[in-house]
């Protein structure tokens, strides 16, 4: 018998998207194939603590997990060295070893999005501490999550994209009034502002006039250093999955139709108002060209195993523009990641264990030979 491997799922962490990656990650455990893996859970609290789980899933949504993970952290009885308290990272350093009768990990799945999860910083432990990861490493999650930086990439690659300008938090108070004469100069109104490094539409605004663009800009400065202003567009809002390493493949397109005025935070969490439509109604060249184009993104990011790829198709002329691509997207059962590969015959189930493999194949790919 193929001795099981061992996954480590961290979920939650400190950024603006814990509660989703929570949810996203009782998905997953739910769904792990249990025949050929043996699952331990980490959480990250919002403060930043590491704590190993050993309840029932369906207390990672609900937050109830905490209190109980807290309490196994002293009964060391936890499936990973020391105890189940891991306190920072450093603890998962200590458990790629593992040895005292607890069991190396083999893989670890960062069900994390946005920032420390999803920006390169949990990979780049991961790769010191020399265990293998699901997604994308170090470079493509920093690129994939600095919008203002993936844009550059994509210009490079050919891909349309709407205009843009980037700022820094300190312009703000020292040149403002060269900030807004930018903006109306080559953008107008309305405009999107949105910090560069952040997710789930945290400090995006809309801004119809001057005065709601400072207000806007200001919103944004609360989140990053640096601030992204694009021009409108008037668009439907597609998504396509990628999944693969070098030769990766794209899902049929998916289409977001946002129950708000965009697909605000509480669109996409609170009000459960929007609805999605797989595949998008949109001409069969259409959805072709996105699914070249989002294969095109990910490789030009060099991303790795998985990635969503967000679209903006003009109402009027048709005109495609890509929006941003998420190296971590959401993972729920209902979202639209998993949901692309449905539609494209591969279930939840087997896309986990697609990734597990992946991320394996991905960490024999990047082995460096330094003997002379
Ligand atoms: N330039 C734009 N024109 C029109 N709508 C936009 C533009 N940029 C963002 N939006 C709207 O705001 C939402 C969130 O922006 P996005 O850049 O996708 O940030 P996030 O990473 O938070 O998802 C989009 O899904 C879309 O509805
Ligand atoms: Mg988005």
């Amino acid at each position: 018998m193929v001795e099981k491997k061992h996954i480590a799922v961290v979920f939650g962490g400190k950024s603006s998207e814990h509660e989703v990656s929570r949810v996203s990650a009782q998905s997953i455990l739910q769904n792990i194939d249990r025949n050929k893996y043996d699952v331990t859970m980490i959480g990250i609290t919002r403060e930043g603590r590491w704590l190993i789980y050993d309840g029932p899933v369906e207390k990672l949504p609900t937050g109830e997990w905490q209190a109980i993970a807290e309490s196994q952290a002293d009964s060391g009885n936890a499936p990973l060295p020391s105890s189940g308290y891991l306190g920072n990272p450093a603890g998962i350093l200590e458990a790629a070893g593992a040895g005292q009768g607890k069991k190396k990990i083999d893989v670890v799945f960062p069900v994390l999005h946005g920032c420390n999860g999803e920006d390169g910083t949990i990979q780049g432990l991961l790769e010191l501490a020399g265990i293998p990861y699901v997604g994308c490493g170090v470079l493509a999650s920093a690129l994939g999550m600095d919008k203002a930086y993936a844009k550059i990439i994509f210009e490079k690659e050919g891909i349309p994209q709407g205009k843009y300008l980037v700022f820094n938090r300190k312009q703000l108070n020292t040149n403002l009034e060269s900030i807004i004469e930018q903006v109306e100069n080559s953008l107008g109104y309305p405009c999107f502002v949105k910090p560069s490094n952040a997710g789930s539409s945290v400090g995006v605004s809309k801004a119809p006039n001057r005065e709601k663009l400072v207000e806007a800009l200001k919103l944004a400065a609360r989140y990053d250093r640096r601030i992204l202003v694009e021009e409108f567009i008037d668009g439907r809002e597609v998504e396509c999955a990628v999944l693969g390493n070098d030769e990766p493949v794209a899902s049929t397109v998916g289409e977001i139709i946002a129950g708000s005025e965009f697909y605000d935070y509480q669109d996409k969490y609170v009000n459960d108002s929007s609805r999605t439509e797989i595949p998008a109604n949109l001409p069969e060249e259409t959805i072709n060209q996105i699914r070249d184009y989002a294969v095109r993104a990910f490789k030009a990011l060099d991303c790795a195993g998985l990635s969503r790829v967000d679209f903006f198709v003009h109402r009027k002329t048709g005109k495609i523009y890509i929006n941003e691509i998420n190296t971590l997207p959401g993972f729920t059962s209902i979202s639209m990641y998993p949901k692309l590969w449905a539609k494209s015959g591969i279930s939840y189930s087997e896309l986990i264990s697609r990734l597990i493999e992946l991320a394996l194949e991905r960490f024999e790919d990047c082995k460096r030979d330094y003997s002379i």
